[in-house]
């Protein structure tokens, strides 16, 4: 009957009806329990605090607030724990004693519980950590996108928790920006197909019913947040509707057909408006046009922020009034007492007319709607012990597998693979700390405890003082460090490292950056710092042989340390087992397969993409071309070449015919390679700028040793639109230029 009533579209009719437990008559909410509806809090708003208001350790729930929170207020939704990790027991407990509130209330919807899982359920002791988004990415490898949300989703639910506010699907489109590496990459093509992927596994295949070992999935952050000027987090981004349309949008449409059922808004500005009002884009786009039938959340605080912050709202009220009446749902309030006036002024501003009961009833069908997908409704919440799966060895091989197919080789003189004879010395402040290979959202928010270090999980140093043993030398040089929430770094016994050098023949030097998101995040320059460029100085001032291995979150700039390096790993941020599959790709027991999800940049002040008009690339002389990266969009070497062949491409298209396209890629080593095919199009003319090329169409492949593998794609008109001057998606026929692999080409289409 409950469904019937949804699916009948009869769940609202003036006031909004649920079942009581055990499939009885419904009960009609007051407003009261629909703004509560609509109000998240954090945890920490209802946890056992001290006489100064410090939270208590070990966590434990104050009843009374949360009876206030949740009986009082009808709070709809809790979210996080941001500076600490639990073990699943204290999950259990924290879980069991809010869900014991559900039949406390009268309308007996439960709460919805949420949390940043961006890479594992990385606020559960034991849980299985992933490379973060921007090295998913860098596997060029959808299957595995999927298998990371499908085992991130079983863990999450193991901890009794039912959403999960990732993927994020901003372009990576200002390497400035302290989230990038929680992004996809920076191209809309890749972004999409990866991202959608992750929604399935999150979801699981019916996200009308999402059952017990998957979770919701949170689009993240709708629309243009990576893209500020400055690259310092929510500041103003500036987007025209072409890009917004042809960049921006496409990464979420594409989750929202893959059945994603949450978002989350975008907390800064774009052309002056804040995210968080921005009606056309929320109500319009997202709800009307694509039919969204989930709910969108704030981001943290950020009703508020409308009066503090942007100044768009003379006060509270009126900010709350906004932001919900353009169409978000709920509000991540998240703190208290805020929730209370929050909830407060909601009710007012709905008594006055402000907030029309449509609106409301609205947002709180959408909601119970996700509650009730998510399984919510039917109170039986498995017990955590039945997920036996949870850290399991096919969870961690599965983790490693996502970083020995992400981790991206650069350059290679010939020194790799690795096969040392004689004693090499290992340095670097990202050398032995499990933190640099995580990155944030690792057990805090920040990532910078390392006291949560899995245990049982390597360093760097460590795995190759397991392999080649006491060849292995270690002098970390350099150390990282935060001042005013500023990344610092500083020379840890650089005597020490100078005499290591005058041992040994080879150095492999891991560079990079500390963990660090959003604000905290934020830096003044793209350039690595000056100490580390000076490790790998001084080791090229002895004639060493070096290996520079990134370990960084977003690509910093290395020019003056590239060209005498004998080889470049870059290895993102690769979790976990990162360690392990970075030493096995670089000893060559495996082969390298990861190609660069964006453009790395050669120069601070030239920062361009790989889709860039014909005009960037205006000079062929040298350094005068704009577009002059170090390395280009989609690179990446392998042990081994493959040589692509034989490509066959309509010529004329007609009418609405596809175009096919194959190409014949054969590997001329003696090792396997899994090789991604890449086609790129771009338009030869067009009504405005064109891009010079597109990523169209990408599939990773396995070529046996001295085997040929015919990869083909299909093309429609639809892959091939643009938005006009006016706003409107068009296609425009005439010649298309293609480059697949090392083979370029054209096809005119009539
Ligand atoms: C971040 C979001 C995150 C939220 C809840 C915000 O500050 O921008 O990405 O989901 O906090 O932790």
């Amino acid at each position: 009957m409950k469904k019937a009533l949804l699916i009948g579209g009869l769940f609202f009719l003036g006031a909004c009806s649920v079942l009581k437990e055990g499939g009885q008559p419904p009960v009609t909410l007051s407003d009261e329990e629909k703004v509560g509806q609509t109000c998240q809090i954090t945890l920490d708003a209802v946890l056992c605090t001290d006489s100064q208001g410090r939270t208590l350790v070990p966590l434990k729930i104050d009843t009374n607030k949360l009876t206030e929170a949740l009986v009082k207020y009808h709070v709809g939704s809790i979210l996080n724990v941001s500076w600490h990790t639990l073990s699943l027991s204290q999950w259990n407990e924290i879980h069991e004693t809010i869900r014991s509130y559900y039949t406390k209330g009268r309308i007996k919807i439960p709460v919805l519980y949420g949390i940043d899982a961006i890479h594992g359920v990385n606020y559960t002791r034991g849980a299985t950590l992933f490379p973060q988004e921007i090295g998913l990415a860098a596997t060029w490898n959808p299957s595995l996108a999927e298998e990371f949300g499908r085992i991130t989703a079983y863990e999450t639910r193991a901890s009794g928790i039912p959403w999960n506010f990732s993927p994020v699907l901003d372009l990576g489109r200002n390497p400035l920006w302290s989230r990038t590496f929680e992004t996809l990459g920076e191209d809309p093509y890749l972004v999409s197909t990866m991202g959608a992927s992750i929604v399935r596994g999150y979801q699981g295949k019916k996200s009308s019913q999402i059952d017990s070992l998957h979770v919701l999935s949170c689009m993240k952050h709708f629309v243009g947040y990576s893209a500020s000027s400055s690259g310092r987090d929510r500041t103003p981004a500036w987007i025209p509707d072409k890009y917004m349309k042809e960049l921006y949008l496409p990464s979420f449409l594409e989750a929202v057909r893959a059945g994603a059922l949450t978002v989350m808004i975008n907390s800064g500005t774009v052309n002056g408006i804040p995210g968080h009002i921005n009606k056309t884009l929320i109500q319009k786009t997202l709800k009307d046009e694509w039919k969204f039938r989930g709910f969108a959340v704030s981001d943290w605080e950020d009703f508020n922020m409308l009066h503090t912050v942007h100044r768009v709202a003379p006060d509270l009220k009126t900010a709350y009034e906004i932001a919900f009446n353009a169409g978000v749902d709920m509000s991540m309030v998240p703190l208290s007492p805020d929730y209370k006036t929050y909830c407060e002024h909601m009710l007012a501003s709905v008594k006055e007319g402000k907030i029309s009961s449509e609106r409301l009833n609205d947002a709180v069908t959408r909601i119970y709607r996700t509650k009730d997908a998510v399984g919510l409704m039917n109170l039986h919440q498995p017990s955590m012990a039945s997920y036996t799966a949870f850290g399991s060895k096919e969870h961690k091989a599965a983790s490693k597998q996502a970083a020995l197919e992400s981790i991206t080789l650069l350059k290679n003189n010939g020194i790799l693979p690795f096969n040392p004879t004689g004693k090499f010395l290992v340095a670097g402040p990202c050398s032995n700390n499990l933190i640099y290979l995580n990155g944030a959202w690792t057990h805090t928010w920040q990532g910078m405890d390392t006291s949560f270090n899995t245990p049982g999980c390597k360093t760097i140093v460590q795995v190759l003082q397991e392999k080649y043993g006491s060849n292995c030398l270690f002098s970390k040089g350099v150390e990282l460090f935060k001042d005013k929430e500023i990344e610092q770094s500083r020379f840890v016994s650089l005597d020490d490292y100078i005499q290591k050098l005058n041992e040994v023949e080879y150095v492999i030097l891991c560079l990079g950056e500390g963990p660090s998101t959003e604000k905290p995040g934020d830096i003044a320059s793209l350039n690595l710092d000056s100490k580390q460029v000076e490790l790998a100085k001084l080791a090229y001032s002895k004639n060493k042989k070096v290996i520079l291995v990134l370990v960084e979150g977003r690509p910093r700039i290395i020019h003056e340390i590239v060209g005498r390096a004998e080889a470049i790993v870059q290895c993102y941020l690769p979790g976990d087992y990162g360690a392990e599959a970075f030493v096995e790709l670089l000893s060559g027991e495996k082969n390298f397969s990861g190609k660069l999800p964006y453009t790395y940049p050669k120069y601070d002040g030239v920062i361009e993409f790989y889709d860039r008009p014909r005009s960037v690339d205006r000079s062929n002389v040298g350094d005068f071309n704009a577009f002059n990266p170090e390395w280009p969009f989609g690179f990446g070497l392998h042990y081994g070449e493959v040589k692509y062949e034989h490509v066959k491409s309509n010529e004329q298209i007609k009418g609405n015919a596809p175009w096919e396209i194959s190409v014949d890629v054969t590997n001329e080593s003696n090792r396997e390679i899994d090789e991604v095919v890449q086609l790129y199009v771009g338009k030869e003319f067009g009504s405005m700028v064109p891009a010079g090329e597109q990523l169209k169409r990408f599939q990773k492949i396995k070529v046996p040793a001295g085997k040929t593998v015919e990869v083909r794609f299909v093309l429609t008109k639809d892959d091939l639109m643009v938005v006009d001057e006016t706003g409107t998606w068009v296609f425009e026929p005439g010649k298309f230029n293609y480059r697949i692999g090392t083979r370029r080409g054209s096809v005119v289409f009539q």
